[in-house]
């Protein structure tokens, strides 16, 4: 499969058409940023080392019954994705209070959560991705009050899949943001799950193995990208 044109580059990856007009080559590249852009930077192997754990991640949500735009990993870099219609909605679900829920709402981080909150977030960097609900999502004619839903019980699911799954490799998963598109009438889940857009502690010690570093300048960015993939892997 040949990268034919370069559709859209976002700041963690390029997609490309590839030959077959139904799908696309997601490359994913070693650039960072965090709060929107203000932060820029890179993290060595980031592209190659995302894009083995999001590869391996879609395989068991795909096998756990979850439509998803993956189809094969092509090498290091490059992943052939089915073509979505992207819903500019980003999903975020959270197990225990962290990041922003911690600065919006005072929770104290690592509060565990009574169940999981489930937030929609629309996906526009002008606006810095504002959080929002359904009644907003349906007026900016984003989809129907049913996709909505559709997202948010997609988003609970998947959550239900990766809890365990994380935890069997000693990952405690604390949140994840979900991106999703159409696809021939169907709704998959799109974009990538990785250690940009998941917060993963480690279980026993508690250690941030992701974003976070490179965001809050903890170090060992690298090093903890790394072992979240050992661990994706090993199993
Ligand atoms: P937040 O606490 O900053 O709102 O982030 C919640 C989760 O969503 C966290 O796992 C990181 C992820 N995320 C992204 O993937 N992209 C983004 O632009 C933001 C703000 C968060
Ligand atoms: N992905 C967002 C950015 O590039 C924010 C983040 O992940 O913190 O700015």
């Amino acid at each position: 499969m040949n990268k034919i044109t370069l559709l859209h580059e976002g700041k963690a990856k390029k997609v490309w058409q590839a030959d077959d007009a139904d799908l696309i080559i997601q490359e994913f590249k070693d650039d960072a940023t965090a709060f929107n852009n203000k932060k820029k930077g890179s993290i060595a192997d980031k592209g190659v080392t995302n894009n083995a754990i999001a590869s391996r991640l879609f395989v068991m949500l795909g096998e756990n019954g979850i439509p998803t735009h993956f189809v094969s990993k092509l090498n290091d870099r490059d992943m052939l994705c089915k073509k979505l219609d992207i819903v500019l909605i980003e999903v975020v679900t959270r197990n225990v209070a962290a990041g922003s829920l911690v600065r919006r709402y005072g929770f104290a981080e690592g509060t565990v959560l009574p169940k999981p909150i489930v937030e929609l977030y629309l996906k526009n960097d002008d606006l810095d991705d504002p959080l929002m609900n359904e009644d907003h999502a349906v007026a900016l004619g984003l989809g129907t009050y049913e996709e909505v839903a559709q997202l948010k019980e997609m988003a609970e699911k998947i959550n239900a899949l990766l809890v365990p799954w994380f935890a069997e490799r000693h990952l405690r998963l604390v949140d994840f943001k979900l991106e999703f598109g159409r696809h021939k009438g169907e709704i998959l889940l799109g974009d990538e799950i990785s250690p940009d857009t998941c917060r993963f502690w480690d279980a026993e010690s508690g250690e941030k193995l992701d974003k976070d570093r490179f965001r809050l300048d903890l170090g060992g960015v690298e090093d903890a990208y790394s072992e979240v993939k050992r661990r994706v892997l090993e199993q």
